[in-house]
C-alpha cells in the first residue's frame, strides 16, 4: 500500500474506488461531509436525518453516487467522540470494508484532523485491510494499491511517519503468522539481516549456537536441545548519525520461541497450533528497531532476539534439570512450558551487560495467565522503575498499545525458589502467574530500569498476530530522541 498526502486540492474530485468522510457523534454534516452531502443533492444528509448515520465510532454507511463526485462509492464513518481511538477504529472498520469491496484506490478526508488522529486513522485502515495471503493459492484479491489523505494540517513528513509505521506492524504480522515450517530460528535472522541494509545506520550480528556457549547461555541453549532447528541470539543495533543523549542506550528484547510445543511437559493438542506466534515478542522488536533506523530517530537502540524452538525429544531438556544462564544464575527447569523466561533471562542479561543498554523494555508472549487477567485489550505492563513503567505506558497509549500496570513486590519472591538451585522456572503453587514470570526476569536485569509487556493476549488476536507494540515502541523512541532523560 502506498499512502500519499494530497494537501490543496479537493477531495471529491480525482478519481478512485472509493472516498471516505468522518462524521463525529452527534451526527453533524460539515467539512467534507457536508460537500459531498451538496454534490449527492442532499442524500447524506437525508441518512443522518433518518438516523442511519449517528456517528457512532465505527459505523459505515456506503453510498453509491451515480459518478456524482470522483468516486463510485462515498463512505461515510463515524468517528464518535473524536478521540485518537475513535479515529484508529474508524480506520479499521473503513480498512475492512475497503478490502470487502475490493476498493483499489481509497481517498480518506479527515479535514482538520491533527497528525495524531491521522495518523491512528492509517494505522487502523491498514490494520483493518491487512490479510495474510503469502499461503492462498487461489487468492487474486489484491491489496489496497494506494491511499490518498487529504490534509491541510498534516505534514508529509508525519504522514511519511504514519506509512512507514503501519507497514512495519504489517511485517510484524506477517511474521506473527507465517507457520513454523517457513519462519524458524534461522529464517527470523534472515529477516532482521535484511533490515540492517547498509543504509540506515542498522547493524545486524547473528550469535550462533557455539557463540552462545562461549558466552555461557545455558538457559537459552537448554530450551533449543529439543529442536533440530539451531537457535540463534539476534543482535540489531541501531547508530544514529547524530543523537539527543550519548549516554542512553534503549535496550529491547522480545521473546521468539518459533513453535512452542511445552517441551516435555507438552502442551494440549487443542489450540497448539497458535503457539506458532509464540515469536511475536522478537517480531515486534525486530520491526520496530527497523522502523526507527529507517525514520532516522537519534537514539542509539540495541534490539536482542532470543530465537528457539521448543519441542520435545529424546534430546529435550527434562523437568528437574538445572540450567546456568548467562549471568551465573543457575535454574531448576520445573516446567520445560516456562521456556520463555529462560530464553529472556539469557537475552535480558545480554542487553544489560554486553550489549550496553542502560533502560530496557521487553515484549514477550509470556503467560496464559495474562490472558485470563487482561484479555485481548491490554498488555500486563512490569517494571523496576516506576518513571520507566510511566513512559511506556504513556507510549502506548499514544500508539494505541495500551498497557495495564500490574505489581512486582519481593513478598512475590518465595514463588520463585527452588530447593536445588538459585531459581526454580515454575511455581508449585498456581497464582500470580503473570507476576511470577515477571518476577523471575527482573533478576537478569542487572538493576537497570526495566519494563516487561506480556503480550500473550494482545499479540495474537482471532488466530492472527497483531503486531501490538511497533507503535509504542515508535513512540517511546521519539519520546527519548526529544527530551533528555533525568
Ligand atoms: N507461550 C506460552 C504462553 C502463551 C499462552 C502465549 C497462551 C499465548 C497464549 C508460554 O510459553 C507458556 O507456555 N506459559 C505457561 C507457563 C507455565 C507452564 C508456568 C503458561 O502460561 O501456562
Ligand atoms: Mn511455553
Ligand atoms: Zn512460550
Amino acid at each position: 500500500m502506498q499512502t500519499t498526502l494530497k494537501k490543496s486540492a479537493d477531495p471529491l474530485i480525482g478519481s478512485a474506488d472509493a472516498i471516505v468522510v468522518f462524521v463525529p457523534k452527534p451526527a453533524v454534516a460539515a467539512g467534507s461531509v457536508a460537500a459531498a452531502d451538496t454534490a449527492l443533492g442532499g442524500l447524506v444528509g437525508a441518512c443522518i436525518a433518518d438516523h442511519e448515520i449517528t456517528g457512532e465510532v465505527g459505523q459505515i454507511a456506503v453510498i453509491h453516487t451515480a459518478g456524482m463526485i470522483g468516486a463510485p462509492r462515498l463512505i461515510v464513518v463515524g468517528i464518535g467522540d473524536n478521540s485518537i481511538e475513535s479515529w484508529r477504529a474508524a480506520g479499521r472498520a473503513v480498512g475492512q470494508r475497503a478490502r470487502q469491496i475490493k476498493a483499489g484506490t481509497v481517498t480518506l478526508a479527515p479535514d482538520d484532523a491533527d497528525a495524531l488522529r491521522v495518523t491512528a486513522l492509517v494505522d487502523g485502515f491498514a490494520y483493518g485491510a491487512y490479510r495474510f495471503t503469502r499461503y492462498k493459492t487461489a487468492e487474486t484479491d489484491a491489496d489496497i494499491a494506494a491511499l490518498r489523505v487529504y490534509s491541510r494540517v498534516v505534514t508529509a513528513a508525519q504522514l511519511r511517519r504514519a506509512d512507514r509505521l503501519a507497514v512495519a506492524v504489517a511485517s510484524a504480522r506477517d511474521l506473527a503468522n507465517t507457520p513454523a515450517n517457513d519462519l524458524t530460528p534461522t529464517a527470523l535472522a534472515a529477516r532482521a539481516h535484511e533490515l540492517a541494509d547498509g543504509t540506515t545506520g542498522l547493524s545486524c550480528t547473528i550469535l550462533e549456537r557455539k557463540d552462545l556457549q562461549k558466552l555461557g547461555a545455558g538457559a537459552l541453549l537448554s530450551v533449543a536441545r529439543g529442536s533440530a532447528e539451531p537457535p540463534k541470539m539476534i543482535v540489531l543495533r541501531y547508530t544514529p548519525k547524530r543523537r539527543t543523549d550519548k549516554s542512553e542506550v534503549l535496550g529491547l528484547v522480545g521473546k521468539a520461541v518459533t513453535f512452542d510445543t511445552g517441551g516435555i511437559s507438552i502442551k494440549p493438542a487443542s489450540g497448539m497450533e497458535e503457539m506458532k506466534m509464540d515469536m511475536a515478542g522478537g517480531a515486534v522488536v525486530i520491526e520496530s528497531i527497523g522502523l526507527v533506523a529507517q525514520l532516522g530517530l537519534p537514539i542509539e537502540v540495541v534490539a536482542v532476539v532470543p530465537a528457539t524452538e521448543n519441542m520435545p525429544s529424546g534430546t529435550a531438556t527434562r523437568p528437574g534439570d538445572v540450567v546456568r544462564s548467562m549471568n551465573g544464575t543457575t535454574i531448576e527447569v520445573i516446567n520445560t512450558d516456562a521456556e520463555g523466561r529462560l530464553i529472556l533471562a539469557d537475552a535480558l542479561a545480554y542487553a544489560a551487560t554486553v550489549a550496553g543498554a542502560t533502560r530496557i523494555v521487553d515484549f514477550a508472549t509470556l503467560t496464559g495467565a495474562i490472558v485470563v487477567a487482561l484479555g485481548e485489550i491490554y498488555a500486563g505492563l512490569f517494571g523496576s522503575d516506576d518513571a520507566w513503567t510511566d513512559r511506556v505506558r504513556t507510549a502506548g497509549e499514544t500508539s494505541g498499545d495500551l498497557c495495564w500496570p500490574m505489581p512486582l513486590h519481593p513478598g512475590y519472591t518465595p514463588l520463585i525458589s527452588s530447593n536445588v538451585a538459585d531459581l526454580a522456572n515454575a511455581a508449585a503453587k498456581r497464582q500470580a502467574g503473570a507476576v511470577y514470570a515477571a518476577q523471575f526476569l527482573r533478576e537478569f536485569t542487572d538493576g537497570l530500569p526495566w519494563c516487561h509487556i506480556d503480550i500473550a493476549g494482545t499479540g495474537m488476536v482471532g488466530g492472527a498476530g497483531t503486531g501490538f507494540g511497533v507503535g509504542l515502541v515508535l513512540a517511546l523512541a521519539e519520546q527519548l530522541g526529544t527530551a533528555r532523560t533525568a
